[in-house]
Formats: C-alpha cells, sequence, structure tokens
C-alpha cells in the first residue's frame, strides 16, 4: 500500500470482556451470557448491507477490534473472513488483524484465529510488572502475557503488543527497564499509550474522589520523550503519535484512517467513512449491543448516523487524522478531500506562526506536524482551524 493510495478497510467491532478495566471508555460490555449464533447471523449481515454499496472495490485490511474479539469463537470470525470475496477484490497483501487479551484461555485460541484467515495479533499486554497489572484491573499477569506473545509469534507472521505508561509511581529508570523487556521480546510493532484518564470511567471517578494518583505532567512529558528516543534507537521509530514500527510493519488499518482513507466499519458503535456517489460519508452504528442486534435483525443494519460531509469537515478529519503521523499529508489529499493546496485552505498568518515555530513543516510534499506539534495537536489544530472556513 503507498502513500498516495489510502486503502480501503473493514472493521468488525466485538463489544464483549471479561471484565471492565477501570481506564476504558471503549464500547465494551460485560454480560453473562452472548447468543453467538445471533451475533454471528447480525454482523455478517450489517456487512452484506455494506458491502453491497462498496461492491468492486479492493480491500486492503480487515480489523477485528473491542471490546475483546478473542472472545469470539474462531468460526465467526472465519465466516466473516470467508463473505469478503463476495464484495471485494482482496489485495494480495491482505492484512487480517485481531485485537486479543492475554488470558490463557484466549492466547490458546491463537492458532485457531490464524486457521480462520488472521495474520496480524494486536495483543493487550499494558505492563510488564505485575503490580501495574493490578492497578490496571488486568485479568493476566506478566507471565501470562509474555506467553501470549510467544503463541502469538508462533501463530501468525505478524503481531504487535499495547503497553500503557505514565502511570502513577514510574520513573524513567522503570519505565527503560520496562521498555527495554517489551524490546526483547523482539516486537516489529510496538503501541505504546500514555494513560489517558476518561471521562466515565471507574479512574475518572476515583480522581475526583481524590484517590487516583497521577504522575506528574513533566514526568509524562518526560517518558513520553525517552520513549521516542528509545524506540528509534532501536529502528522502531514513531510513524504516529503511540505507535512505532520497523519501516514497513506499520499498522495498515490505521494507517488507512490516518491517511483519511474509507472504511466500513460493522458492529455495534463501529464507525465508517466512505465515499458514495462522490460524496464522503460519516456513518456510525448504535452502540449499545442489544440496540445494535435489534436493529440489525429488523432492517439489515443498525445504522444511527449517516451524513454527508462537505470541504471544511473533510479537511478538519484530513488534519486531525493525518497531523499524527511522522509522514506528511500528500498535497494530493489536500486537493482530493477539499479541492485547494494547505496554502489556499489554512489562514496564511497561523500556517505561517506554526511553521516558524516548528509545530508544522510544509514543503514540497506536504503538510506535517514537528515533534513539539504533534505533542499538544488538539490545541495546535482548534488554533490552526478557528478561522478555516475558506473551503
Ligand atoms: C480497544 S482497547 C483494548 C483491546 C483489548 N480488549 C485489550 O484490553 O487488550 C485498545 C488499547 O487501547 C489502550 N487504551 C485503552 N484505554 C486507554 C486509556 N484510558 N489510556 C491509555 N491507553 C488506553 C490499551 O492499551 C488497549 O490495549
Ligand atoms: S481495555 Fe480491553 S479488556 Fe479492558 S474493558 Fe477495554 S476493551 Fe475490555
Amino acid at each position: 500500500m503507498l502513500a498516495s493510495d489510502p486503502g480501503f478497510g473493514l472493521y468488525v467491532h466485538w463489544p464483549f470482556c471479561l471484565s471492565k478495566c477501570p481506564y476504558c471508555d471503549f464500547n465494551s460490555h460485560v454480560r453473562a451470557q452472548v447468543d453467538t449464533e445471533r451475533w454471528r447471523e447480525a454482523l455478517l449481515r450489517e456487512l452484506d448491507y455494506y458491502g453491497a454499496q462498496t461492491a468492486g472495490r479492493n480491500l486492503t485490511s480487515v480489523f477485528f477490534g473491542g471490546g475483546t474479539p478473542s472472545l469470539m469463537p474462531p468460526e465467526i470470525v472465519a465466516a466473516i473472513l470467508e463473505r469478503l470475496e463476495r464484495y471485494w477484490s482482496l489485495a494480495p497483501d491482505l492484512e487480517i488483524t485481531l485485537e486479543a487479551n492475554p488470558t490463557s484461555a484466549e492466547a490458546e485460541r491463537f492458532a485457531a484465529f490464524a486457521t480462520a484467515g488472521v495474520n496480524r495479533l494486536s495483543i493487550g499486554v499494558q505492563a510488564l510488572e505485575d503490580s501495574a497489572l493490578r492497578f490496571l484491573g488486568r485479568q493476566h499477569s506478566v507471565a501470562e502475557a509474555l506467553t501470549a506473545v510467544e503463541l502469538a509469534r508462533r501463530a501468525v507472521p505478524r503481531f504487535s503488543f499495547d503497553l500503557i505508561y505514565a502511570r502513577a509511581g514510574q520513573t524513567p529508570e522503570s519505565w527503560s527497564v520496562e521498555l527495554r523487556q517489551a524490546l526483547d521480546q523482539g516486537p516489529e510493532h510496538l503501541s505504546l499509550y500514555q494513560l489517558i484518564i476518561e471521562p466515565g470511567t471507574q479512574f475518572h471517578a476515583a480522581l475526583r474522589q481524590g484517590e487516583l494518583p497521577l504522575l506528574e505532567e513533566e514526568l509524562q512529558a518526560e517518558l513520553y520523550e525517552a520513549t521516542s528516543a528509545t524506540l528509534a534507537a532501536e529502528g522502531l521509530p514513531a510513524y504516529e503519535i503511540s505507535n512505532h514500527a520497523r519501516p514497513g510493519a506499520e499498522c495498515r488499518h490505521n494507517l488507512t484512517y490516518w491517511r483519511y482513507g474509507d472504511y466500513v466499519g460493522v458492529g455495534p458503535g463501529a464507525h465508517g467513512r466512505l465515499t458514495l456517489g462522490g460524496e464522503k460519508r460519516a456513518i456510525r452504528q448504535h452502540r449499545a449491543p442489544e440496540v445494535w442486534l435489534e436493529r440489525v435483525e429488523g432492517r439489515g443494519h443498525a445504522t444511527q448516523a449517516d451524513e454527508a460531509l462537505d470541504a471544511k469537515q473533510r479537511l478538519e478529519e484530513l488534519l486531525m487524522m493525518g497531523l499524527r503521523l511522522s509522514e506528511p499529508i500528500a498535497r494530493a489529499a489536500f486537493e482530493r478531500e477539499a479541492g485547494a493546496q494547505p496554502e489556499a485552505l489554512l489562514e496564511p498568518s497561523r500556517l505561517e506562526a506554526a511553521c516558524a515555530a516548528g509545530y508544522l513543516i510544509l514543503d514540497e510534499q506536504g503538510l506535517r506536524a514537528g515533534p513539539e506539534g504533534r505533542l499538544r495537536l488538539n490545541s495546535l489544530l482548534s488554533w490552526l482551524l478557528a478561522s478555516a472556513d475558506r473551503p
């Protein structure tokens, strides 16, 4: 997949987890029982609905996200993958990722997922200290996480794992030991997220009660910089704010999001971006699992929102996604989405000031954020876009 072609992906959301982690605001739910036969049929029906609308396109990636898709029966994963060719041609290097939790029961199924067609596993290791895993409310131990990484290495050609850092009590020294241990597993891709206290989570409630210790902001920034430097020195530079890979080992599915390509989203709360009839549409499915299931069974899909994006909205989304990456947003992408070059789309004095400060870099290839700009992307964007009503 070339940077000039953002690719076309399919996202499938499995919304169930064994327990709710105290930091997590993803669309994830704990249920005593899941009627897997109904879920299988409903996911296939919603896939059919969007497959028919996008038939003939070349599919470059599939991503099973959650929730915890490693709790899906592998037969459902297989049934979804068998259905793809009914609608799309499949890229020869089609990437098929499944997010997996490293509890032993789930890791035992990695081989079955591989048989179903999964060729990349993304494992939620989260920490390599048992006390930190307990703090994060995880169901697995460090030993189980390392076993899961080993099983993934044997089961699929590509794997990645996630860690959450900037936890209270971490020091540059303790984080560097943890990072070293992560790198010793020989990953070609790592997602390293700073802990965010999201509204509506247990951690947020604890913070409001004064019961959640946080790491000081200065130390958070120090750990972020140390992370970038260590990973770059190890040959896995950051290609996105939190994602590091050996060149060529980037997650192609997520690159499609960040390069503002099209993707179908099926399952509760899944989002899609589809260019249909010359318009780019923002599509979102119902979030609540039971509502989603009923809607799909009733009318073949559970779309809650479907709106055409105008040029201003497309420019905003293009910047919001693309400036996360270390590669530039190509000039051709500005033309494609907003009909002009960045110099004509953004307020000249603001663009100039952001470039002079090193927050943005504009050259013949396109526009990208410098490391300082990427660190404060949200405020940079709201400032930059405050007067960008030009398209
Ligand atoms: C959809 S989630 C989890 C997938 C899988 N269920 C798991 O827990 O391993 C994707 C990743 O986002 C990260 N994440 C979720 N909430 C976060 C938060 N509040 N702060 C930082 N990282 C977070 C975690 O590393 C997690 O693995
Ligand atoms: S972090 Fe993963 S396992 Fe935990 S609640 Fe969120 S989606 Fe579920």
